[in-house]
């Protein structure tokens, strides 16, 4: 009901928006069809009676050919600028929304050794109603490669999202090296493992600890490269 109402609402203020421009186009040509049309009138009237030569005709035409551009650049200007400020407004909200995974108060960085997985009893729902993880435990020597194989729905992108620390576990805990995940920093935790995921994941954490890790990691990288 709520998405229905915000969709409505969505659509009306589409309409607002569009007639508001539409009628502001259209005003804005009539302002300049009419004027050219009065400021025409009268040069004829002038030429016609001897007051003004043709030349001052045709230069009027000439002035408001070069005026008309610039003037109806600044008629949009005021559009663009609120339109931006929209679009400003909007990354604000976005820059203030909290992750729900965050680093723990005190959690250690992640020490890689032989990439050990040990995932214990793990269990987790998107939604509590649906579980798509129960009790599943395994372990995986570093080193060696191991395959998922199941059902689509199975929970086996779920194991790796919950790898990745995108989600925290429900409850059971998952250890690499004898390190559970929740408590190590993500930065440290990421930086050590490599995914090439079927969804992009573009978001996966606040827009400013992304700008700041992206940060990190160049100045990691000129400072080794130097
Ligand atoms: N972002 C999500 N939000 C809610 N439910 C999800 C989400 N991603 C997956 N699921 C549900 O979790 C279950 C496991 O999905 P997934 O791990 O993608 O399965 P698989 O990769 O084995 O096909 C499915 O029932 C799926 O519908
Ligand atoms: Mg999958």
């Amino acid at each position: 009901m709520a998405i229905i109402s915000a969709i409505k609402n969505y659509q009306k203020a589409e309409l607002n928006y569009v007639l508001g421009i539409t009628f502001l186009g259209v005003s804005q040509s009539l302002i300049f069809t009419v004027g050219l049309l009065g400021a025409s009138f009268l040069a004829v009237y002038e030429v016609s009676k001897g007051n003004k030569p043709v030349g001052s005709f045709v230069t009027l035409l000439s002035y408001w050919a070069q005026l008309g551009s610039p003037l109806a650049f600044f008629a949009n200007f005021y559009r663009k600028i609120q339109t931006q400020m929209l679009d400003a407004e909007r990354l604000l909200e976005l820059f203030q929304r909290k992750p729900s995974v965050v680093d723990k108060p005190g959690a250690q960085e992640f020490q890689l050794k032989s990439g050990e997985i040990e995932f214990s009893d793990v269990c987790f729902a998107y939604d509590p109603r649906k579980p798509a993880i129960k009790n599943m435990s395994f372990r995986v020597a570093g080193g060696s490669t191991v395959a998922l194989v199941g059902e689509t729905g199975g929970g086996k992108t779920t194991c790796l999202k919950l790898l990745f620390r995108f989600f925290d576990v429900n409850s059971g805990s998952i250890k690499i090296d004898d390190q559970d995940i929740r408590g190590v920093t993500l930065w440290s935790l990421r930086e050590n493992m490599g995914v090439v995921p079927q969804v992009c994941f573009r978001n996966s954490n606040a827009i400013l600890s992304i700008c700041s890790s992206c940060f990190q990691h160049r100045t990691l990288n000129s400072s080794t490269t130097r």
